[in-house]
């Protein structure tokens, strides 16, 4: 039996993919198509022509401009959440759950690996739900304001994600380099037991 079950290495390679889109789409939205950066610019720039608009008008082009990019970050949103049930019925097989079992006889640092895959999980998890009561605010009786507290701390818990994504890239490319080889492959071929 291979040690990452074809399921389990599509679900980790589809979710790799979508995860690192959301965070580009918010990577995004915080430089390149900044609504604060692209009014100035547009404020500018139609003044350079002749044409002087309010900051109010400027805020509102810029929020169009960035509007088409925004709805990916919805549309990967919708793939997270499947991701995050498919990963969940993942769980109640022997690829999903090898990982957090049997963890007595193994040394801290591989402890902490797999904790810090569970932060990862509930990151995601709350990036779910988070993301779709704020999105469906209205569908689902919330006011405006609850659905603003929610963003802040949906806001808040994408820094553990920032930070946790590349901590995993980098340290299966070092585990690679040094004490476990294939450990990356494994996710390639499956791997052996
Ligand atoms: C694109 C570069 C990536 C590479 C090369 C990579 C590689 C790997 C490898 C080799 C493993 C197996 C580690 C082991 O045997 O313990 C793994 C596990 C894992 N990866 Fe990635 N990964 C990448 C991106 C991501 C991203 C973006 C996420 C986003 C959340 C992610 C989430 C996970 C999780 C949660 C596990 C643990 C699986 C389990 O529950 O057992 N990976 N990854
Ligand atoms: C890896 C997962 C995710 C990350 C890292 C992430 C990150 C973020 C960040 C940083 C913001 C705040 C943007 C800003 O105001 O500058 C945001 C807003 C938002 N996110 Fe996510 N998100 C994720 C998943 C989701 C999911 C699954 C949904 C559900 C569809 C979603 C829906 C939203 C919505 C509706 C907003 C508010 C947008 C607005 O006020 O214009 N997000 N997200």
């Amino acid at each position: 039996m291979p040690k990452w079950s074809l399921n389990f290495r599509l679900w980790h390679w589809i979710n790799a993919l979508i995860v690192l889109g959301l965070i580009g789409t918010v990577l995004l939205r915080k430089t390149f198509l900044s609504w604060r950066t692209n009014s100035e610019i547009l404020m500018q720039k139609l003044s350079g022509i002749g044409i002087d608009i309010t900051a109010e008008q400027a805020k509102m082009l810029a929020k169009a401009i960035r509007a088409p990019m925004w709805e990916w970050h919805i549309i990967l949103g919708y793939a997270l959440a499947a991701l995050v049930l498919w990963r969940i019925l993942l769980f109640f097989t022997p690829s999903g759950k090898q990982n957090y079992q049997n963890l007595s006889g193994e040394t801290l640092h591989k402890k902490m690996v797999k904790l810090g895959y569970l932060v990862i999980y509930a990151a995601l998890l709350f990036m779910t739900v988070s993301g779709l009561a704020i999105h469906f605010h209205d569908t689902i009786g919330l006011t405006k304001e609850t659905a603003h507290d929610i963003k802040e701390v949906h806001e808040l818990v994408n820094y553990i994600l920032l930070y946790f994504v590349p901590l995993h890239i980098i340290g299966v490319f070092i585990a690679e380099n040094q004490e476990e080889k294939g450990i990356l492959s494994a996710m390639v071929n499956g791997g052996k037991q």
